[in-house]
């Protein structure tokens, strides 16, 4: 399915959500090697709403740091560049979307799916010693953003999806191509591109149904992919949110090494415990 086809049917969408344009200028300043701090946090901060309420994440038990974070160029110092924008992408994106209950959608549910997902995310890059759990965090957040644009642009389509996945006992990913032509999956590939996010984030969001197919020019996100896709796949049984799926399969993972079962489980126990505070956290006004 080509970007064309999604293009045709959602690129005339003139309300689509957007992303503040701080988020593209700390971009530009992260990949200029000649940045100083300095001028990193004077471009965080032309966004004082953002800047201060990602602050106020990085001082919340989310982060469980002993020390209080005055000052986003202390947050740039003890947590780095990249985590500050991944935490100010996940919050310009949780506030960009209309939440409003839709025809078949509990915004609620689809919330908790995402930072179970990201939460668990995190606790298996930290059990099998990722490099950056941190970065699996904000990609577990996003891997569904595709979902919640069928959701909300294209409501009438995705309830005959929803129906049809239930009626079927079919995933989600096939009943969506069915009816609509193309998935979330692949949805959110083209957002992320419209977005001009990261690449590894583009790369989960259109492969955490299917990290088999990962194209070997992405082989690189193989390992996050996995552990996003495995963290999927978990807080859908363990009905952690909702997932919107009816048939989980258990993705093909030969690039991770899993915990034992019995620790996966543990950790989905501890995830079902923390994620009211953790979300209270993220969507605090
Ligand atoms: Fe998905
Ligand atoms: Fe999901």
């Amino acid at each position: 399915m080509s970007n064309e086809v999604i293009e045709r049917k959602l690129g005339t969408i003139e309300n689509l959500p957007t992303l503040p344009i701080v988020l593209r200028q700390v971009q530009k300043v992260m990949d200029n090697p000649h940045s100083n701090m300095n001028q990193i946090a004077a471009v965080v901060a032309k966004d004082q709403a953002l800047a201060s309420k990602t602050i106020r994440l990085v001082n919340s038990a989310y982060y469980g740091l002993r020390t209080r974070i005055p000052s986003i160029c202390q947050a740039i110092v003890i947590l780095g560049l990249n985590t500050l924008y991944n935490l100010m992408l996940g919050l310009s994106v949780i506030k960009t979307f209309d939440t409003t209950r839709l025809l078949g959608f509990d915004p609620q549910k689809f919330w908790e799916h995402c930072f179970g997902t990201a939460l668990l995310s995190k606790k298996l890059a930290e059990k099998i010693g990722y490099s950056d759990p941190e970065e699996c965090f904000i990609a577990g957040l996003l891997h569904d953003i595709g979902r919640l644009v069928l959701q909300q642009f294209l409501n009438n389509e995705f309830e005959q999806v929803l129906l049809k996945s239930e009626s079927d006992k079919k995933s989600l990913l096939l009943a969506e191509r069915e009816v609509i032509g193309f998935d979330h999956s692949q949805v959110g590939m083209w957002l992320a591109e419209k977005w001009s996010l990261p690449e590894m984030l583009k790369v989960v969001m259109r492969y955490h149904h299917e990290p088999r197919i990962l194209p070997g020019e992405f082989k690189r996100y193989s390992q996050v992919l996995s552990i996003i896709a495995y963290a999927n796949y978990l807080c859908g049984i363990a009905s952690i949110g909702n997932s919107g799926d009816n048939n989980y399969q258990e993705p093909v993972l030969p690039d991770l090494k899993l915990p034992p079962e019995s620790i996966c489980r543990k950790l989905t126990e501890e995830v079902k415990v923390e994620i009211v505070s953790v979300i209270a956290q993220w969507t605090q006004n």
